[in-house]
């Protein structure tokens, strides 16, 4: 007899989307203390056109941005966010099974919270990119210097992209999260496309053990898209 087997429903997408979310949200996906972080420095990595540098920077919080399309034009960067929204969009409405409501109602206000905070970060990267709020680079060598923030925090690169980035993208983006942190790194969700745990997760965390960067899981508030309710925060027991 033959047995069929069904993939899990997993989110696709053929390429990394310049697609982002907003101040409030960033507090329930990392499960953040904003009156904790005013006055201290934070980074926020693959930031796309998430809002979140934006808002923290307007509630005290010394936070910067990076994604390698920064220092593009405000002008490309709306194309890209635009194509990026559509297309993202168009994958979560052929899909819903992927997402439950909790964070959010329904897609729709997800939707609309993601369209607004794109229009909050392109009107913030317009003002501040020239004060270098907003710096282009990529994982796995950031342009900063070790444990140059207080917090580090990376939401939908790792992990969700597992198809696309193999496991040692993984460990030298993991590892170099931790050297430019002098305090936690916190990486959401930690899940892959499907919802399930990354299944190299033992082997990262073994090989992260070894350079003395510890791995943990904790829950988060946030609810939306299945198995999203953990972050991973790596904490660098030699500092
Ligand atoms: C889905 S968006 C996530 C935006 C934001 N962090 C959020 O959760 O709302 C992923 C971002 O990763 C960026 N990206 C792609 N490759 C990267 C790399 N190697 N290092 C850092 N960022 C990268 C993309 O440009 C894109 O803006």
């Amino acid at each position: 007899m033959q047995t069929t087997i069904f993939p899990l429903p997993s989110f696709q997408l053929s390429s990394v989307a310049f697609f982002g979310r907003g101040f409030e949200e960033y507090v329930s996906m990392f499960d953040l203390d904003a009156d904790a972080l005013r006055g201290r420095r934070v980074l926020d990595v693959a930031a796309g056109p998430s809002a979140f540098t934006a808002g923290a920077n307007a509630r005290g919080i010394d936070a910067t941005a990076v994604d390698p399309l920064y220092g593009l034009s405000p002008d490309a960067l709306t194309t890209h966010a635009l194509i990026d929204h559509r297309r993202v969009v168009a994958e979560m409405r052929r899909k819903p099974e992927l997402f439950q409501r909790g964070t959010f109602g329904s897609i729709d206000e997800a939707v609309a919270a993601r369209a607004e905070s794109a229009r909050l970060f392109l009107r913030d990267y317009e003002e501040h990119f020239v004060h270098g709020r907003y710096v282009g680079g990529a994982l796995p060598e950031l342009p900063f210097a070790d444990g140059a923030f207080d917090t580090v925090l990376c939401a939908h690169l790792l992990f969700i992209y597992a198809r696309q980035l193999d496991l040692d993208f993984h460990l030298a983006a993991c590892r170099e999260l931790a050297r430019v942190s002098r305090g936690e790194v916190r990486i959401y969700p930690a899940a892959g496309a499907d919802g399930q745990p990354y299944p190299e997760i033992d082997r990262l965390r073994a090989e992260l053990a070894a350079l003395g960067i510890a791995l943990e899981t904790r829950p988060v508030p946030h609810r939306f898209f299945v198995g999203s309710g953990t972050m991973l925060v790596l904490s660098s027991r030699r500092r």
